[in-house]
């Protein structure tokens, strides 16, 4: 039992934290769950230690439902069949950290190559593993600048090339393809080479929807992203990552202390998060994860198409669900949790945000800045 002390902290904790959830638009994080039915599971010590597919002596674990959500992603992004490998994360930093482990375990002396629009978490990763990178430039959208690509490839081509693409950047959601990435590499005869897919927020649902460009398995990439919190929808943080299963073999030992194999990048693994993956594959299954896909398109071009009836320089990428607009002011920032980069917000149309709640923003937004924004009206 909680003292009075500590009770009343923790309530009032609890009454910040919703009211918080109510005014947050500004990050890639779906909030239509309701993960109620599991909570009994909160009593357990659940602990998926080690690797997925190879059982463990900590039996209390939730290996078998982290199968069919791996066995799912395995499906929606075309992994080679027999030769995929993956776990289940702790988001997409860590599927990100992994990807790049598994390359550089296969080309030691390889560059990795990153556009400057991708997740800081990245160059903190290449950081950890010690490897040689290049920043590539963008291009206006956020999308890598592919010229620059070539260039940089071009003057280290006695390396082999690892490349970091961004299905979804952090900031406008623009996704790198795979094709030009491709063809760039075939036309400087680069024979080894790695691609990693970043697909973080926007590769669930594009895969759904099967949006192109292309980026999963089919299209080239070696190892692949996502994280579960985002599009899925998840209270804690969690993501998955997919490589190549020849390609990860030399990675892992047997450990006694856990009768399983070290595969992942950490040792304890959370045991609940693949459950609520799970849970929503199975609520939801593929037609309403689609449905909740296009909804999320259709909301961002209404956001957008409010934000231009107020004359107001905002714009999308294609199929993208994130609204980029001029930085608002410091209190419509705080209030609504918007990230800011290089005078840029955003706001992420997430499964179960509401219009009425973007619109309950733009008023906001509209009553302080609208004027600043709006176009001279022509003239004839
Ligand atoms: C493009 C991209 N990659 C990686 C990440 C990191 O994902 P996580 O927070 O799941 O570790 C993010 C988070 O916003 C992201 O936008």
């Amino acid at each position: 039992m909680l003292k009075k002390a500590d009770s009343d902290r923790l309530n009032a904790y609890m009454k910040k934290a919703e009211e918080r959830a109510d005014y947050f638009i500004g990050y890639p994080i779906a909030q239509d769950f309701d993960y109620s039915e599991l909570y009994p599971l909160l009593k357990l010590p659940l602990n998926n230690v080690g690797d997925p597919q190879v059982e463990s002596t900590y039996d209390l674990n939730s290996r078998s439902l982290e199968q069919e959500v791996l066995n799912f992603f395995a499906d929606l992004f075309h992994a080679p069949v027999n030769n995929w490998w993956g776990y289940v994360t702790n988001g997409g930093s860590e599927g990100n950290l992994y990807g790049l482990y598994v390359a550089r375990e296969l080309y030691p002396n390889g560059v990795v190559y990153y556009s400057e629009a991708t997740h800081y978490s990245v160059q903190k990763n290449i950081q950890l593993l010690n490897c040689q990178s290049i920043v590539i430039r963008k291009q206006p959208n956020g999308e890598m600048d592919y010229e620059d690509l070539h260039q940089m490839i071009q003057m280290n081509r006695d390396k082999p090339v690892i490349i970091l693409a961004n299905i979804g950047t952090t900031m406008t959601e623009a996704k790198d393809d795979l094709n030009r990435i491709k063809q760039t590499l075939a036309s400087l005869a680069v024979k080894n080479h790695y691609i990693h897919c970043d697909a973080a927020l926007s590769g669930t649902y594009s895969a759904l929807l099967d949006l192109k460009p292309g980026f999963d398995f089919e299209y080239g990439c070696d190892s692949l992203a996502i994280s579960g919190h985002k599009f899925i929808g998840s209270p804690i943080p969690c993501g998955v990552v997919l490589v190549k299963k020849n390609y990860k073999e030399r990675i892992g030992k047997t450990i006694p202390y856990i009768g399983t194999v070290d595969t992942t990048i950490t040792g304890s693994r959370n045991g609940h998060s693949p459950i609520f993956m799970w849970y929503a594959i199975k609520t939801l299954g593929t037609e309403g994860l689609k449905r909740r896909a296009l909804e999320s398109i259709e909301t961002a071009q209404y956001v957008l198409g409010r934000f231009k009836e107020m004359g107001v320089n905002a714009w999308c990428n294609p199929d993208a669900l994130t609204v980029v607009f001029p930085a608002p002011a410091l209190a419509l920032k705080v209030k609504w949790q918007l990230a800011t980069e290089d005078g840029m917000s955003h706001l992420i149309c997430m499964p179960g945000i509401s219009r009425a709640k973007f619109d309950e923003f733009l008023s906001e937004y509209e009553l302080l800045h609208a004027s600043e924004h709006l176009q001279p009206v022509l003239t004839s």
